[in-house]
């Protein structure tokens, strides 16, 4: 369960291009058990059908103010006061400047502005040329928009509808509903500077090849997405995976167990939690032949000497900001067999306050997982659920162990 089931979300769209956008984020609420109720503008209607958006939301769309529909004839009033958050996307130039005064002339901002403005969020996801965008009279809008209270989403880089490139373009549908989720999600790491390990790293053999292993990333992933909607500042030390990066999150790219350990080390003194899923290589090749290995036809194999690499959560671990409490330290342990063994062996090996153990042939690349906790207390499972959803939990269980840390 997302943090938006059960919510109910107004959405407005104003006139703009990305209107086609706004379909799929319907289905995407939806789909994560939101209820979804559309107001359109005249001008949005030019762009998307209200047949779509009703059949896609399941609700008739909302046009007018003068609505017969509703008993009262308050559509303004009853959209208002039913919803948990209004969100505007696509969000036009002029809309903005509509909430900015204050009109009240057409149904969405009629309802804009008789929203209960303490207890009903408003969010909007601007959509404009990126003239339109760039212009002070946008740029002052967004400032006073933000200032009276509106969250304001942000913009996407890159090719428009008219031609032109450049910043404007409304979020992917995506992206929307990853900001709607970190919206609703209590603040549980507010003030945390959070740093995360993920995924495999690539030892050189020589230029084109190189030793891995089979982590996608994706759990590492998924609790950096958690951390940072439950207010953390997250950084997110990456191997090479094929995942986008999730919102908020800063993203160090890197390829080997040393530059992980490099990045790490970096960040690692303003970090107040740290957290290894990474599945770092134990051993990396002696010498990486700066030229392709060749066959050379006699039947010889080449002989691979290896190195072991640094334990980066170890090391972290054994740091003073660790020892003295600064760094809260988690690690991972990825086992085939007798977990809570291993993984209660691991962290007592590492030095660590809580370790999470999972299978590891039944995690990679999989998008569930499930995971058993161990720490000075005992163990807990966390039964198989998507990673996004376990991510979350973890992000919890970490939060209680820091508030029972600090508290006196
Ligand atoms: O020793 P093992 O690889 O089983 O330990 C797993 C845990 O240690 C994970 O949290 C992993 O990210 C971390 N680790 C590390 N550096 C290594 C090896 C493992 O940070 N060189």
């Amino acid at each position: 369960m997302t943090e938006l089931a059960g919510k109910h979300i107004v959405l407005g769209l104003s006139g703009g291009v990305a209107c086609y956008k706004s379909a799929e984020l319907t289905r995407l609420l939806t789909k994560a058990g939101a209820t979804v109720q559309v107001v359109m503008t005249e001008a949005a209607e030019q762009f998307i059908t209200p047949v779509t958006m009703q059949a896609l939301s399941g609700r008739p769309v909302y046009a007018s103010q003068w609505d017969a529909r509703e008993g009262n004839n308050m559509p303004h009033i009853n959209l208002s006061r039913a919803a948990d958050a209004i969100l505007i996307a696509p969000c036009s130039a002029d809309f903005m400047a509509r909430l900015v005064q204050g009109r009240a002339d057409e149904l969405l901002s009629l309802m804009c502005l008789a929203r209960p403005i303490e207890r009903v969020p408003l969010l909007i996801a601007p959509a404009m040329n990126r003239e339109m965008w760039a212009h002070p009279a946008t740029q002052r809008n967004l400032a006073q928009l933000a200032q009276d209270g509106a969250q304001v989403l942000g913009v996407g880089c890159g090719d428009q509808a008219c031609g032109e490139v450049g910043d404007g373009r409304m979020l992917e549908a995506e992206e929307i509903f990853e900001e709607l989720a970190a919206f609703f999600a209590p603040k549980l790491l507010a003030g945390q500077r959070v740093l995360i390990t993920a995924g495999p790293t690539f030892e050189a053999i020589d230029p084109v090849r190189g030793i891995t292993n089979l982590s996608s990333g994706k759990m590492g992933f998924a609790i950096a997405r958690a951390a940072r909607a439950a207010g953390a500042d997250v950084t997110l030390v990456a191997g090479p995976v094929h995942l986008a990066t999730p919102r908020g999150v800063r993203r160090i790219d890197v390829r080997s167990a040393q530059n992980m350990f490099q990045a790490v080390e970096g960040q690692a003194q303003a970090a107040t939690v740290f957290i290894a899923t990474a599945a770092v290589a134990d051993w990396r090749p002696a010498n990486s032949a700066e030229h392709k290995i060749k066959k050379d036809g006699s039947g010889q194999v080449p002989t691979l000497a290896f190195v072991e690499n640094p334990d980066i959560l170890a090391t972290v671990a054994q740091s003073d900001r660790a020892r003295s409490g600064a760094l809260y330290c988690v690690g991972f342990a990825a086992e085939s067999e007798h977990l809570l063994a291993h993984a209660s062996a691991k962290r007592a090996r590492k030095g660590v306050p809580l370790l999470v153990g999972n299978i590891g042939p039944a995690t990679f690349g999989q998008d569930d997982n499930a995971l058993l906790l161990v720490d000075a207390q005992g163990h807990r499972e966390l039964p198989r659920a998507s990673k996004a959803e376990l991510g979350r939990q973890l992000v919890l269980e970490i939060a209680r162990r820091l508030r029972a840390m600090s508290a006196p």
